[in-house]
């Protein structure tokens, strides 16, 4: 790529560290004290998870990444000659991979040299920009380390915008977040501006099942992660060995779900919190939904938050689509 000298790049917070902490303390006491015992995916991705989320990625039976990258391969040149952004903003961006084929289009077609990536893991985004960084002197980047829920509306727009939100995340909200998510996204673009959704489809069972409980076990550790997270944020002692990883089809919602199931009855003490907190045997944690689309379900989502489909792709075995949606 040609050297245009280097342009910043910035690495800062939305969300301060300590406002996340308070959330992190809220949310694990609402959700270890309620009826039906939950914790939000968001805190799976310290340091430890991005890195299980990635090795998830490269997994023979986790086919989202792939599905999703042969799409963006096929396509990025003529989107992004197409719709011509200035900056591109990306939603839970990780490591930024497939990220990459974008950036490397927005140079060659458009006028665009500025990234926007926002993630909840300051190591993960760090890792990113450094790589990007090493890539792409010429690439403007500024790296926001906050909650894309709570946030969104505090970036500040430099012309023509493209939201992206890869990887399917979209997925790990229930409706009623996801379209309050969605909701925010719609208000975020300005007319001319566009947003690009990565969607997995709902398929056959065992192919799905499969990406959420493979062989090796990763899913598994990635789902546990989540204890050790609270564990150490607040001075708790879940024995993580008394939980299962397990994972279902949820027909009537549309989305896998992933629990940890208690293996034997288990008292455990979260001593920031001053809560003990009892599993019987057999108790489920949820910790996450990873909800699966159909195109109808898109176009209805879209709708609802006063946008709309203008192009639906599909990878060549039909088992993911990338959504570009603009206001209706
Ligand atoms: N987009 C990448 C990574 C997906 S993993 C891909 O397609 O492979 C989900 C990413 O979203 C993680 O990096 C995680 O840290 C981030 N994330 C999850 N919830 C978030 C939130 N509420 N705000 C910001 N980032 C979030
Ligand atoms: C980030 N997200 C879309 C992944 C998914 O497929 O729901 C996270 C994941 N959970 C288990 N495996 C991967």
């Amino acid at each position: 790529m040609r050297d245009e000298g280097n342009a910043p790049v910035t690495v800062s917070y939305l969300t301060e560290p300590h406002d996340h902490r308070e959330d992190l303390l809220q949310d694990v006491r609402h959700g270890l004290t309620a009826h039906h015992k939950y914790l939000p995916s968001k805190y799976f991705y310290d340091a430890v998870g991005s890195k299980l989320f990635e090795q998830i990625t490269e997994l023979p039976e986790y086919y989202l990444t792939r599905a999703e990258a042969e799409i963006i391969r096929e396509h990025a040149d003529e989107l992004m000659a197409e719709l011509q952004p200035d900056e591109l903003l990306e939603l839970g961006s990780g490591s930024s991979t497939k990220t990459q084929m974008l950036i490397e289009a927005m140079y060659r077609s458009g006028p665009g040299r500025r990234y926007v990536p926002i993630d909840i893991s300051e190591d993960a985004l760090r890792e990113a920009a450094g790589e990007l960084r090493g890539r792409y002197t010429w690439l403007e980047i500024e790296g926001l380390v906050g909650d894309y829920v709570a946030d969104l509306a505090k970036i500040r727009r430099r012309g023509r915008r493209l939201i992206i939100f890869l990887g399917s995340t979209v997925g790990n909200y229930e409706p009623t977040m996801r379209y309050s998510l969605l909701r925010s996204v719609a208000a975020a673009l300005a007319p001319g501006d566009s947003f690009l959704l990565g969607v997995d489809l709902v398929k056959d069972e065992p192919t799905m099942v499969a990406a959420y409980d493979d062989s090796a076990g990763v899913s598994a550790e990635f789902n546990l992660n989540i204890l050790r997270v609270v564990n150490r944020e607040l001075d708790g002692d879940i024995p993580l060995d008394a939980f299962k990883h397990v994972t279902r089809f949820d027909v009537e919602l549309s989305c896998m779900a992933q629990s940890l199931r208690a293996t034997r009855p288990v008292v455990a003490n979260l001593r920031k919190l001053d809560l003990a907190v009892t599993f019987h045997e057999g108790e489920e944690i949820h910790t996450e939904v990873s909800c699966k689309f159909a195109r109808e379900q898109v176009g209805r989502d879209f709708e609802a938050v006063g946008m709309r489909v203008d192009q639906w792709l599909t990878d060549s075995k039909g088992r993911f689509a990338l959504a570009l949606g603009s206001h209706a």
